[in-house]
């Protein structure tokens, strides 16, 4: 049989399903879905990053049985930070379809809250994963030192976590995976001038590695420009294999398993796709 359409087996670790981008219409999701699925994404991550955006995402986890949900407050909204927020994620992950604490971390290039307050409000929400013992959801960007920093603790080290959207260096890359965490790999590793993001693939042992679309945004190529979504996942697969020198099939079968190994809540999920 002249077949050469590759088996597709892949989990977006990282999408916002819960976006208003990607709520246009009432089908905007559903349709949104089927597409995926129909490009072979067999489970989905979707990241909250305010108490809204949280809230829709443990109700897309509740109503669709191949999307999982996580919760958090994004550096962005540092000073968003209450009790009651905190309180209602402890509530959330009770939810068996929660599998992370996220998005969460460090952001110095827009320092939308201040650092000060960024810090606190991360270290708050590692402690809240650590009693919850779910692992956690990482956004960094130009912070990686001070976030390695406050990464290098007992609970992460055990329950682990992934940076997401990685844009680091490669020796960030290695002092990232010492900690115990995986690297979220994006649209940004098929753009020609992200070498940092290149070389950080090929230093990065590939059981270390996830794949996520971050839609709506960070849409890959040939597709830049347009609203990114989870059904164009199989090109961050087909450029990391292409960086690994491995075939596309082995990468995505290394990858299915490290997403599960880095979020064991998906093991429901993943187990009634197969
Ligand atoms: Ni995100």
């Amino acid at each position: 049989m002249a077949n050469h359409e590759i088996l597709r087996m892949l989990i977006d670790t990282h999408c916002h399903y819960n976006h208003p981008q990607m709520n246009q219409n009432q089908s905007d999701v559903p349709d949104t879905l089927q597409r995926a699925r129909l490009a072979g994404v067999k489970a989905h991550i979707v990241v909250g990053y305010d108490l809204e955006s949280s809230r829709r995402a443990v109700a897309l986890a509740d109503k669709y049985s191949d999307i999982a949900a996580a919760v958090g407050l994004h550096p962005h909204d540092a000073s968003e930070w209450s009790t009651e927020f905190e309180s209602l994620i402890y509530s959330w992950a009770n939810n068996p379809n929660v599998v992370a604490i996220g998005e969460i971390g460090l952001d110095y290039y827009r320092n939308l809250s201040p650092k000060d307050k960024q810090q606190e409000v991360f270290k708050r929400q590692l402690d809240l994963a650590e009693h919850v013992q779910l692992p956690v959801i990482i956004h960094c960007r130009e912070a990686y030192d001070d976030a390695l920093g406050i990464l290098n603790r007992e609970s992460v080290k055990k329950l682990g976590g992934v940076m997401h959207c990685w844009a680091g260096e490669p020796e960030q890359a290695l002092a990232t995976v010492r900690l115990g965490m995986f690297l979220g790999i994006g649209g940004t590793s098929t753009y020609v001038k992200a070498t940092n993001v290149h070389a950080s693939i090929e230093a990065t042992p590939l059981d270390c590695l996830l794949f996520e679309t971050d839609a709506p945004y960070l849409t890959p190529m040939p597709f830049r420009g347009k609203r990114n979504e989870p059904s164009y996942l199989p090109l961050v697969a087909e450029r990391v294999a292409e960086l690994k020198r491995v075939p596309v099939s082995s990468a995505q079968a290394s990858v299915w398993n490290n997403s599960v190994r880095c979020f064991p809540r998906l093991q429901c999920i993943t187990e009634a796709s197969l």
